[in-house]
């Protein structure tokens, strides 16, 4: 959620810490912070806002120094203010820390402190870690015994980085992501490997616990108990770190625009991966998908094309209600957990959970080195590239294309995704260049305080994710039903000022949702239909190209995704940074 980032070198550090938070700024941008220690000495500068415009007016990159920490915020414990924004320090200004996760004993922590003398100036749990080290710190002056004596304490998710003041960086993890970049004069800290990818192409992967303290010349590395340890040096793809917009105006419109390209890259995987990867999930007698938010609703698609084609059954649990649903699993079961970062703490917490009950775990990422991947038996990625924008697009149409790719597989090719995935291609390229008059639909329901989005069957998922969308981009209430529960209840709801959005390619579906509309119509509401076949009963019509039946969710999801970036630019808000979210929730 929050993304740190720690950097000692020989350069000067702070232009360093503020690109690398920019790169980062997707995982929370309510506020930004810098500490940079020059001289001996550390200065701090911090404020509400996005990282560019934080800089603008604090002057983030002039800040002295080859050393520093920095971090950008999702606000968890504490209101988003100044004094909120990290880093937190001690009583005095000899460490400064940035922080993600959750301190679940903070309370606990802080009376104990308070009672020892130390003065909090923050909401935050965050603080803590700050006065613990300072605590055991002042004991001993050595950084590493008092990283490990504050660990000890901790309890919850933690990913920290300190500055000390004598000029080395040292943190640890438990449950957050912490990855060091060695670089040829020094080292990078960080949550996240986009945090120094244009630096260099190697990552060390801490373990939970592990601690790590460095200077400009020595990379240490410990478990909880101060005992050396060694971690692997691995290669990451360079590729990740392309993240300009190009020629497009938001992060989210470009990813909206790569999906021909991205289903391709998604159903091309190597092929003893893959062979392994439907080995498992033959092999066990139950499987369940489970992910959160779009994931999610690409597990529910994953079910249901499962069933259809190669006639296996399948439960799709979302994870932050799997913990509570585990009664039939056990080691004849298979989790296949659904993910674009790899980091989403409800998918990991179930993961955990699976693997207790000795489940196997398949998972399918956007982040080969992400957590998810390392803890699973087996992982596919759809290697879509970093998707910047909060709200998920390639990397919703990137799953489904593995999914159909492994369902095809099992099902020896009735799905016939070979030739599926051309034909999307194109009709994916239809829908796009339809753009503007999926602008103008925007702009005839942007005052809309209600939309409600109607799929049966395979499409139900697609008005669900339809309706995420506009949620989380507009900000307007939407709502996907399952059309065939209309009449048991949402149909109250209906009156002249509703929007009703049908999902309706011509199919076993069709003629049941034209039935509907028609109920719907009689209530006075407006009908927009998203079809393969116009009608008289839509008020207004985008049209989708006609596919074969089973390929319709890649494809109908589009329209929605291009209506919710527009419906964000008509109510002025920044898609690529919806309010009060982050495009990687690592808190539970
Ligand atoms: C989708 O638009 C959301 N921003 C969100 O629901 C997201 O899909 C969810 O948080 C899961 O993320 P993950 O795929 O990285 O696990």
């Amino acid at each position: 959620m929050c993304s740190i980032i720690g950097c000692i070198g020989r350069l000067n550090v702070a232009p360093v810490l503020v690109e690398s938070l920019k790169r980062m700024e997707y995982r929370g941008y309510d506020s930004v912070g810098i500490a940079t220690i020059d001289n001996g000495r550390i200065s701090t500068r911090k404020g509400v806002g996005r990282v560019a415009d934080v800089d603008k007016s604090l002057n983030l990159i002039m800040m002295p120094g080859q050393i520093g920490i920095g971090h950008t915020r999702w606000a968890t414990h504490g209101g988003v203010t100044d004094k909120n924004a990290h880093p937190h320090y001690g009583c005095r200004a000899e460490i400064a820390v940035v922080h993600n996760g959750i301190v679940e004993n903070y309370k606990e922590l802080k009376e104990e402190l308070v009672h020892l003398g130390h003065e909090f100036k923050s909401d935050t749990d965050s603080e803590v870690i700050a006065h613990l080290l300072e605590q055991y710190y002042a004991e001993q002056k050595d950084g590493t015994q008092a990283i490990i004596k504050t660990c000890k304490r901790l309890k919850g998710t933690y990913a920290f980085v300190a500055a000390f003041e004598d000029g080395t960086l040292g943190g640890s993890r438990y449950d957050e992501p912490l990855i060091i970049g060695p670089v040829e004069d020094g080292y990078f800290i960080s949550s996240d490997i986009l945090g120094f990818l244009p630096y260099t192409d190697k990552a060390i992967f801490l373990d939970n616990k592990d601690i790590v303290v460095v200077d400009r010349h020595r990379l240490k590395l410990y478990d909880s108990d101060g005992n050396p340890v060694n971690r692997p040096v691995t290669q990451v793809a360079w590729e990740l770190a392309a993240i300009d917009k190009g020629k497009f105006t938001h992060h989210t419109l470009k990813e909206i625009h790569e999906q021909p390209h991205t289903i391709m890259i998604a159903a091309t995987q190597n092929r003893e991966k893959i062979n392994d990867f439907c080995r498992i999930l033959l092999d066990s007698k139950t499987i369940y998908f489970t992910g959160s938010g779009t994931s999610y609703h690409s597990a529910l698609v994953a079910k249901h094309i499962l069933a259809r084609f190669a006639k296996i059954r399948a439960e799709s649990i979302m994870s932050s209600e799997f913990q509570y649903a585990l009664d039939s699993l056990d080691s004849s079961s298979v989790l296949v957990a659904i993910s674009q970062s790899g980091e989403t703490a409800d998918v990991l917490q179930s993961v955990k959970t699976a693997k207790q009950m000795g489940a196997k775990i398949l998972s399918i990422v956007n982040i080969p080195t992400s957590s998810l991947a390392r803890i699973s038996d087996s992982f596919l990625s759809i290697d879509c590239g970093p998707e910047v924008g909060v709200a998920a697009t390639k990397s919703f149409t990137g799953q489904l294309s593995l999914l159909y790719s492994v369902v095809d597989r099992l099902c020896n090719g009735r799905v016939d995704y070979e030739a599926g995935k051309l034909e999307l291609v194109d009709a994916i390229n239809d829908v796009l260049a339809s753009e503007t008059e999926i602008e103008k639909v925007a702009d005839r329901i942007r005052d809309a305080k209600d939309i409600y989005i109607m799929g049966r069957s395979i499409h139900y998922p697609i008005a669900l994710e339809g309706a995420l969308k506009i949620k989380e981009l507009a900000y307007i209430h939407a709502e996907g039903i399952a059309a065939g529960e209309l009449k048991h209840g949402p149909l109250a709801l209906i009156d002249k000022n509703s929007i009703v959005v049908i999902i309706n390619p011509r199919d076993g579906t069709f003629d049941d949702n034209i039935a509907s509309a028609h109920e719907i119509k009689a209530r006075g509401a407006t009908i927009i239909g998203v079809s393969d076949e116009p009608n008289d009963v839509y008020d207004i019509f985008v049209r989708i190209p006609s596919v074969r039946d089973a390929l319709y969710p890649l494809l109908e999801v589009v329209p929605f995704q291009i209506l919710a970036y527009y419906l964000a630019l008509r109510k002025s808000v920044d898609p690529d940074y919806p309010r009060n979210l982050a495009k990687s929730v690592t808190v539970k």
